[in-house]
């Protein structure tokens, strides 16, 4: 089911069949809808304000380059992701779960190659989603990736069902960790309930906030210690970025910090993990983050 077919059973038509079940338009199939599916990326962590946002920001101004781009913010509600393109959007998902508006409408143009879907602000009930409203951002989702050669999820703090669920439909995901032991051990409750969701894929992750390589590496060494020994599971580092007074200053600009102050230490490791990412795009198969995140909420409309 695309968008505009689930738009069409929640508010115009509904239509009942012998089984109770509303009956979708007739239509083409998902296959053909996304033939040419984007890359998909989840930019998550346990913790908030572990650096999420600040990378996400940078790496979709690097992956832009490469190819378009879309950020889709998915820290629902009080999302932040537009402040850091410097874009003022005047549509979110929040429209979209409203149902006034499709994803594509909502869309925001950030820069060259690069678009955003906001996720409202100042709205609490976003992040409780019913699965029915995942369902139609899902299906929002899916109805746009194939213009985009990446898809980049700003996600939510926590472990939710809500933000764990996009970080399972995602194709790569990058937990993002700073050295404190309060952000590591919510990494690896992170890792711990997305392993439970997603046996088949080994997270990838960052080192953000690190005063030296070999804070970053010990700390690296400690993640991966400590999960292997609980989970038999062992996420992959990427790299690791230094604590830089640039990436503040960046913030206050609401400029990705590679756009802002290309030469700093912390724009420079951007630059290397964004390298590192397209590797990794190149060896993951593109599933399409809107379909697997259809598959993930598992909604079937039915009249109540
Ligand atoms: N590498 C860094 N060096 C210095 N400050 C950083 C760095 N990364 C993040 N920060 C600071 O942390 C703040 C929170 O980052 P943000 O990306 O918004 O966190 P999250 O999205 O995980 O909640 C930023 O506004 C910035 O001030
Ligand atoms: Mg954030």
């Amino acid at each position: 089911m695309n968008w505009e077919q689930a738009r069409e059973l929640l508010f115009f038509q509904r239509r009942r069949t012998p089984s109770g079940l509303l009956a979708p338009a007739p239509h083409r199939d998902v296959d053909e809808l996304a033939a040419v599916r984007a890359s998909s990326l989840c930019i998550a962590s346990g913790k908030g304000g572990t650096g999420k946002s600040v990378v996400t920001a940078s790496l979709g101004a690097l992956l832009a380059r490469k190819g378009r781009t879309l950020i889709v913010d998915a820290d629902m509600g009080v999302g932040n992701a537009h402040i850091l393109q410097n874009v003022s959007p005047e549509h979110s998902f929040v429209d979209v779960v409203e149902g006034r508006l499709g994803v594509r409408e909502v869309l925001t143009h950030a820069r060259a190659e690069l678009d955003l879907v906001a996720a409202g602000s100042g709205v609490s009930r976003m992040a409780g989603l019913s699965n029915f409203e995942l369902h139609l951002i899902a299906c929002g989702i899916e109805s746009l990736e194939s213009g985009y050669r990446h898809v980049l999820v700003d996600s939510a703090a926590g472990i939710s069902t809500q933000t764990v669920s996009f970080a399972a439909a995602s194709d790569v995901v990058l937990i993002v960790t700073t050295p404190d032991v309060t952000a590591l051990t919510d990494a690896y409750a992170f890792l711990k309930v997305f392993t439970q969701r997603r046996a088949d894929c080994v997270p990838l992750f960052v080192v953000n906030r690190a005063t030296s390589e070999e804070e970053a590496l010990s700390v690296a060494e400690r993640f991966r210690g400590v999960s292997h020994k609980f989970l038999g599971r062992e996420p992959r580092s990427i790299g690791w970025i230094p604590d830089d007074r640039e990436v503040v200053h960046s913030v206050s600009e609401r400029q990705p910090v590679v756009l802002a102050h290309p030469g700093s230490p912390a724009a420079q490791a951007l630059e290397r993990i964004a390298a590192a990412l397209v590797q990794e795009f190149t060896a993951a198969q593109a599933r399409g983050l809107g379909r697997q995140l259809l598959r993930t909420v598992g909604y079937t409309p039915k009249i109540a």
